[in-house]
């Protein structure tokens, strides 16, 4: 499996991957890292990994599909087969999707699909939840409404700030999407498309 991991901030996530990678518990090769941001902290982190890295600024796209299309053709570049968005702050669009099918995997702090979006953890908290967590979900045209493939939950704690409640959701997502991108590279997730209704996720062994 190779991987191309889109990142547009401080990338920790991409860490975990790139840990995963060298104590080989993820059976994958990080190909390229791509951010929208050229300072994006996750840049230096594949850097130091001897992964390469890419920078495809938005901003200098006339649209989201025009920019994606650039995302394909570097991705391509690299031999990529499968897409992690890893705290990638752009929504994605078919031509992104329909490049790899069914191959572009997502990370969110929230249990969808309760709060998808922007603030997630800050949703949590306003709603009053008491158990919040991540999810790591196939990508679709919605925002983080793709079919979802595995979810860890932490306690919601009576003193929690936004940034309590996020560490504890991240030190999740560091643990979840590298144990779920090794059940894609071992072909155990299985997706079966539904006519009208939510395609059914299937991790098998
Ligand atoms: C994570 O909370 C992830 O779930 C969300 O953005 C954040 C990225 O953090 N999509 P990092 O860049 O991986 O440190």
């Amino acid at each position: 499996m190779r991987l191309g991991v889109l990142v547009s901030g401080s990338g920790t996530n991409l860490q975990a991957i790139l840990d995963a990678v060298a104590t080989g518990a993820l059976d994958a090769s990080v190909a390229v890292v791509i951010s929208n941001v050229s300072t994006a902290a996750g840049l230096a982190r594949a850097s130091n990994a001897g992964v390469a890295t890419e920078v495809v600024n938005h901003r200098e796209y006339a649209s989201r599909e025009a920019f994606d299309a650039g995302l394909v053709e570097r991705l391509r570049h690299h031999q990529v087969d499968t897409v992690v968005l890893a705290g990638f702050m752009r929504i994605v669009t078919r031509v992104l999707l329909e490049a790899f099918p069914r191959r572009v995997v997502n990370i969110h702090p929230a249990l969808l699909p309760s709060f998808a979006g922007v603030h997630a953890q800050r949703q949590a908290l306003n709603y009053g939840v008491r158990v919040a967590g991540c999810t790591v979900h196939l990508v679709d045209e919605g925002t983080d409404t793709g079919p979802i493939l595995a979810q860890a939950v932490v306690p919601v704690l009576d003193d929690d700030d936004e940034e309590s409640l996020g560490a504890r959701i991240l030190v999740q997502e560091h643990a979840l999407l590298p144990k779920v991108l090794q059940w894609i590279s071992e072909g155990r997730v299985r997706v079966e498309e539904r006519l009208g209704r939510r395609p059914r996720v299937f991790v098998t062994g």
